[in-house]
């Protein structure tokens, strides 16, 4: 019902939006994983959705159900994350990268379940280095388009700083900040943006109403975009 009063000024685009945490297995039983509820990711696909946009959710562990007309494709790990995203990727408008990605995987997992030692040793994981999903999406030149790109990015200080400097290195026209205890689990958030000409603090308020202005924000935006 609500959704019939937002604005579609996102109608006849496509949007692709990662969400939620990774999951790297250590073995059959174990891994290591980030800090995310997935929360803000699914309330950017139901904002981009209630925009007239076409939706596609590539979403890591969560419990949370797939938000209403939006095409969810569930992932664990990082890798199968960044297999989906490039599977879906050409003549997308826009890529919303809001998942917790674990940077790194365990590159020596186990087959079958680790054994605890009666000596007290303890595993010798090995880890390698995730690929980076939006930077490699960003950094696209394909005739298939090349999106426009948004970042997300939970630093646990100095964030204007860090926000400003992440855009650029991740070579990306609009980067959201959040600090991350203020965030994680909760129902509402503190978000800033970062765009080329500084930084716009958006008050808190819950992660829907919040998506929804990133939706706005984004639409006023992708004009001066050439898709
Ligand atoms: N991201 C991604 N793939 C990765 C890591 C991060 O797509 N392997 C995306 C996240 O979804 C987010 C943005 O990049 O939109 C920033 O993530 P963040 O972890 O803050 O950045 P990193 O470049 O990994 O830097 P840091 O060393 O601070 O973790
Ligand atoms: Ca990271």
């Amino acid at each position: 019902l609500i959704a019939s009063f937002q604005p579609k000024v996102l109608a006849g685009k496509r949007i692709l939006i990662t969400a939620g945490p990774t999951f790297e297995a250590i073995d059959p039983v174990r891994g290591i994983t980030n800090l995310s509820s997935g929360k803000m990711g699914y309330a950017v696909a139901r904002a981009a959705r209630e925009a007239g946009a076409e939706v596609v959710l590539v979403s890591g562990p969560t419990a949370l159900p797939a938000p209403f007309g939006v095409q969810r494709i569930n992932v664990q790990s990082a890798m199968q994350m960044h297999d989906a995203v490039m599977a879906n990727v050409d003549h997308q408008h826009i890529f919303i990268a809001v998942a917790a990605v674990a940077d790194w995987r365990i590159s020596n997992a186990s087959e079958q379940k680790l054994k605890k030692n009666p000596d007290g040793s303890v595993p010798d994981l090995k880890f390698e280095q995730n690929p980076d999903i939006l930077a490699t999406v960003a950094a696209r030149t394909s005739l298939a388009g090349h999106p426009y790109c948004v970042g997300f990015a939970a630093e646990s200080e100095n964030l204007v700083q860090f926000g400003a400097d992440k855009r650029e290195k991740k070579g990306i026209p609009l980067l959201v900040g959040n600090i991350g205890h203020h965030t994680f689990g909760q129902d509402d958030n503190t978000i800033i943006l970062f765009d080329e000409n500084g930084h716009t603090i958006l008050p808190r308020a819950d992660k829907l109403t919040l998506a929804r202005q990133l939706i706005s924000e984004i639409s006023k935006r992708i004009t001066q975009h050439s898709l």
